[in-house]
């Protein structure tokens, strides 16, 4: 079998902290060459600086490592991209033609790339929301991943490039600091409830939405970017269930924890990000293409992120 090269752009975010170990697992570790737009302490090895909206830069990274598969991850996230709305759809955009035109003149065989619930908008039906139906994103950051998504399915049948991508809900992972998400509060609380006993949410107690944790959504990437192309009928982006709920349900489960836990509602600007996005999605074009099938709920997840948390906060 050929060597794989795999080249993770974003690597030092969310998602990539825990990907690139897992990669790493898989092809190898220096074949899986970890990128971001600037250089942390401890950062992966093999790793190179890019800037995803460097054309020239990422030719350069490809041909210098001999890249065969990419996982685009770079990205400004909802929050963020709210308040920075031109930049957001420069990164989010720019950045993904910037890989795809790479991709295609580099005859790449994979590309990865993440879309998000928040391709639903205000019409989209809210419960069960199914794969395809109203999407009407009224956020940057919507409107920037529904835009990808269509660029994605369009590169797939234009220019024959395999090109996969997942709906990801609310990513909950303990690696890595929260990073300008409205659903990063299902991150921050469990820092909070551990280090300081109490945590201010920006959203509402009831406000539901889409969950995953990070073991789920690392082995729903591998194996949509693992089973074979012809079984994949969606080059858009695939809905994917994990578990659902509200700010008020995980101080509850966290309570079982931590029992003197207080959690004080301020909702900000966010509420409205999150109040246009879908509380669960249908997910049954993933398990009929590649299977999929989550393994954690709000209570083993939160069994793992309070014992994680735990033993990354000094005593
Ligand atoms: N987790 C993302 C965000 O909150 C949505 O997919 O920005």
């Amino acid at each position: 079998m050929k060597k794989q090269n795999i080249l993770v752009t974003g690597a030092n975010g969310q998602i990539g902290s825990d990907l690139i170990p897992e990669l790493k697992k898989i092809y190898g570790d220096s074949h899986v060459i970890a990128t971001d737009i600037s250089e942390k302490p401890n950062a992966e090895t093999p790793f190179e600086v890019l800037d995803v909206l460097d054309a020239k830069a990422i030719n350069s990274v490809f041909k210098k490592y001999q890249i065969t598969q990419v996982y685009h991850l770079a990205s400004l996230l909802s929050a963020k991209s709210e308040l920075n709305p031109r930049h957001a759809w420069n990164v989010n955009i720019n950045g993904l033609f910037n890989i795809m035109d790479n991709c295609v003149e580099n005859k790449i065989s994979k590309l990865f790339w993440p879309s998000s619930i928040a391709v639903f908008g205000p019409n989209s039906p809210k419960i069960d929301t199914p794969q395809f139906t109203t999407m009407d994103p009224d956020t940057v950051y919507g409107i920037s991943k529904l835009a990808g998504e269509r660029w994605c399915h369009h590169y797939h049948f234009s220019k024959s490039l395999d090109v996969r991508s997942l709906r990801y809900p609310g990513v909950i992972s303990y690696k890595h600091e929260p990073g300008g998400g409205t659903t990063d509060y299902a991150v921050d609380i469990y820092f909070k409830a551990v280090q300081e006993g109490r945590y201010e949410c920006y959203l509402t107690e009831d406000t539901i939405l889409p969950m995953m944790y990070i073991p789920d959504a690392i082995k729903a990437t591998i194996q949509l970017m693992e089973s074979p192309s012809h079984s994949l009928g969606l080059r858009s982006g695939y809905n994917i269930a994990g578990m659902s709920f509200a700010p008020e349900d995980l101080a509850k489960e966290i309570l079982n924890y931590i029992p003197d836990f207080k959690v004080i509602y301020r909702p900000d600007f966010r509420q409205r990000l999150a109040d246009t996005w879908p509380e669960s999605v249908n997910d049954q074009f993933a398990k009929a293409d590649w299977n999929w099938q989550p393994e954690y709920d709000i209570k083993s997840m939160t069994e793992d992120m309070i014992k994680n948390v735990r033993m990354l906060t000094p005593v």
